[in-house]
């Protein structure tokens, strides 16, 4: 197939092709995403929960971003890799967000960064973008904005919230995104602002009339249970499978009935002999 570029997002909208997105934050998860056919990869800071135990994202580092990029790279040929840029690492001003950004590409080997924010991040994203950094906005329900949201929660269900979520979705495609997350917004106000600007819509919790989708990995495999949003199809149950696995082990150990003979070394009996 080829590397997938941000050059293959627009075709795919021309195309009426989906694109397809997943997160992942290691190497073996890469690997099997990439080779399974995934257009493109999320380092999400939404490793704050199923890697860090937190219940929000708002703790997550620069350094930690980078570092799971970095693994995720090593796994990946074909996807596209974003890095999410952190809270905090883009709302000082543009010239924090462009080094940051700088940052994704350079020492995490991404190949866009993604930012949350509407309107007022526009000229940020036109900062990055100016630097040759694709970037991809992210909208809604964005999870950084918790503390003002009071929660996480559907939005844009009342007029003015809508009519803003439209208006940030031009502002961010005319500040030069490539794309644009939508994160728990009603499925028709997806489907408008889809029709309404020419860079592809990605949704989680945005209904089928987004231009592409993206969920958590750990939420897909039915890996991670201490929340699971309505938007969250599980297409394998692992946590399940896993659990199965590491109680055979357990109890095989505890009856000595593991480790077998094949999985064992062997040694000259005559050399034994001379130990004892
Ligand atoms: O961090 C993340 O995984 C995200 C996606 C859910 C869009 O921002
Ligand atoms: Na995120």
């Amino acid at each position: 197939a080829g590397k997938f570029t941000t050059q293959a997002f627009s075709d795919a909208k021309k195309n009426s092709r989906k694109i397809t997105m997943l997160t992942a934050y290691d190497y073996t998860m890469a690997q099997i995403l990439d080779e399974s056919g995934i257009d493109s990869i999320l380092v999400g800071d939404s490793l704050a929960m199923p890697i860090q135990g937190k219940d929000s994202t708002l703790e997550v580092t620069m350094e930690e971003m980078l570092y799971h990029c970095r693994c995720v790279a090593k796994g990946v040929r074909n996807a596209l890799i974003v890095g999410d840029m952190p809270f905090m690492t883009y709302h000082i001003n543009t010239d924090e967000a462009v080094r940051n950004a700088g940052r994704f590409i350079q020492e995490g080997k991404a190949n866009a960064v993604k930012l949350e924010g509407g309107k007022h991040m526009a000229d940020t994203v036109r900062a990055i973008v100016r630097a040759q950094i694709p970037v991809m906005g992210h909208i809604g329900l964005t999870p950084q904005s918790v503390n003002i949201f009071g929660g996480f929660k559907v939005q844009g269900k009342e007029e003015s919230a809508a009519r803003a979520l439209v208006e940030d979705a031009l502002a961010i495609e005319a500040a030069g995104a490539f794309a644009i997350v939508l994160e728990a917004v009603p499925e028709m106000l997806a489907k408008l602002i889809s029709e309404k600007v020419s860079i592809p819509t990605i949704g989680i919790g945005a209904g089928k009339y987004c231009d592409g989708q993206i969920l958590v990995i750990h939420d897909m495999l039915g890996l991670y249970s201490d929340f699971t949003p309505k938007f969250v199809k599980q297409y394998a149950k692992l946590r399940g499978s896993m659990s199965e696995a590491v109680a055979s082990y357990v109890s095989e150990v505890r009856d000595s009935q593991f480790p077998e003979i094949q999985h064992t070394y062997k040694m000259n009996d005559e050399i034994l002999e001379r130990l004892y």
